[in-house]
């Protein structure tokens, strides 16, 4: 029989691109999603239910009514400035509803677990690329309201059978190349949709936040990831877990770094319109740089990315956006 597996937050970004790679690998799956963000439409494969990680007895009752040999966990809230601006309702979406699900899985015997945590748990590192080793020193409510989901699944796997693999995702973009699903862009806040949103005059202009940054050009560094590769992680996670792997941290990421101007550069000749830049104070809660040191990930899940290239990840993000005009 296949496995059936509980994933949270399966409707948004990320996690459905994972639902469609877990439906093409043969995996039954059931989405959990309040579709505060997420799309119905863009669960393609399984069965979706519309329900927040916040109501415990209605997370008891999917659990009761299903068999599920694991739970990927994506659902939270993502955007780093609103963390600052309201850091309670990250606690209580993240770090809160976390502990919610490990409860369930405790009660309910389910041993394997993959986490979507973030770069953020960095903060600014000393040095870069950084990897799973260097010290988490969050510098914003998300990054910590993540970090300590990451304790807790760690405590609790100590203490219990559970296997889990925490993957730290570093900046997420693109789109399926199959173009069927894609971010639902009136939530996009990051970069590479702000940037395709002004080359397809859906806004009037790109602002670049920050210029001081003791960086080459003075902007934010990012290692960007394309959502297609980061789901075929998840998948790869999975089968590590099934194969009887042991618990892991690991970052998911290129291991190169781009700037703000160099995106911003890109998205301009890709789409070959000139959208207006201005150049604004920092972000609060912004580090100056981030990149993974990804060769871990490489070695324990046998990860093989395919869309290794921002160009790549800018044209699909555009086509995604362009396609729904
Ligand atoms: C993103 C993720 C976060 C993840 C982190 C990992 C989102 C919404 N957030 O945050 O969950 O933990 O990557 O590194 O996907 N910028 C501009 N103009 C804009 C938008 C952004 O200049 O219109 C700059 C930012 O100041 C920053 C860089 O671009 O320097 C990237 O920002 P953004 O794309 O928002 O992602 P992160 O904040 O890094």
């Amino acid at each position: 029989m296949n496995q059936k597996v509980l994933v949270t937050g399966g409707a948004g970004y990320i996690g459905s691109h994972v639902v469609r790679q877990l439906g093409e690998a043969g995996y039954n799956t059931v989405v959990y999603d309040n579709c505060s963000t997420g799309l119905p439409q863009s669960v393609l494969h399984g069965e979706l239910i519309i329900g927040d990680l916040g109501d415990i007895d209605r997370l008891y009752q999917v659990f009761g009514k299903h068999q599920f040999s694991a739970v990927l966990h994506f659902a939270a809230s993502l955007v780093v400035p609103e963390s600052v601006a309201y850091p309670l309702d990250y606690y209580a979406n993240n770090t809160r509803n976390t502990l919610n699900l490990l409860r369930c899985c405790s009660v309910m015997g389910v041993n394997q677990l993959i986490f979507s945590s973030t770069a953020a748990v960095y903060g600014e590192p000393q040095e870069n690329p950084v990897t799973e080793s260097t010290p988490t020193l969050p510098i914003n409510p998300y990054g910590r309201s993540k970090l300590i989901s990451e304790f807790m699944i760690q405590d609790y796997g100590l203490a219990s059978c559970l296997r889990y693999v925490i993957l730290r995702y570093f900046n997420v973009a693109g789109a399926d190349p199959g173009g069927r699903i894609g971010q639902n862009s009136s939530n996009a806040t990051h970069l590479i949709a702000n940037a395709c949103n002004a080359a397809l005059k859906r806004q009037s202009e790109l602002k670049i936040f920050g210029t001081d940054f003791p960086t080459p050009d003075g902007t934010g560094i990012r290692d960007y990831i394309h959502v297609e590769d980061l789901a075929a992680a998840h998948v790869d996670a999975l089968r590590y877990l099934e194969r009887d792997g042991e618990s892991q941290v690991l970052n998911c990421g290129y291991g190169e770094g781009y700037s703000v101007r160099q995106v911003v550069e890109r998205v301009k000749a890709i789409s070959g319109v000139d959208f207006p830049v201005i150049e604004v104070a920092r972000r609060p809660g912004d580090p100056a740089c981030v990149t993974a040191d990804a060769e871990k990930i490489k070695q324990v899940l046998n990860w093989q990315p395919k869309y290794n290239n921002l160009d790549n990840i800018i044209y699909s993000f555009l086509s995604w956006e362009k396609g729904k005009i």
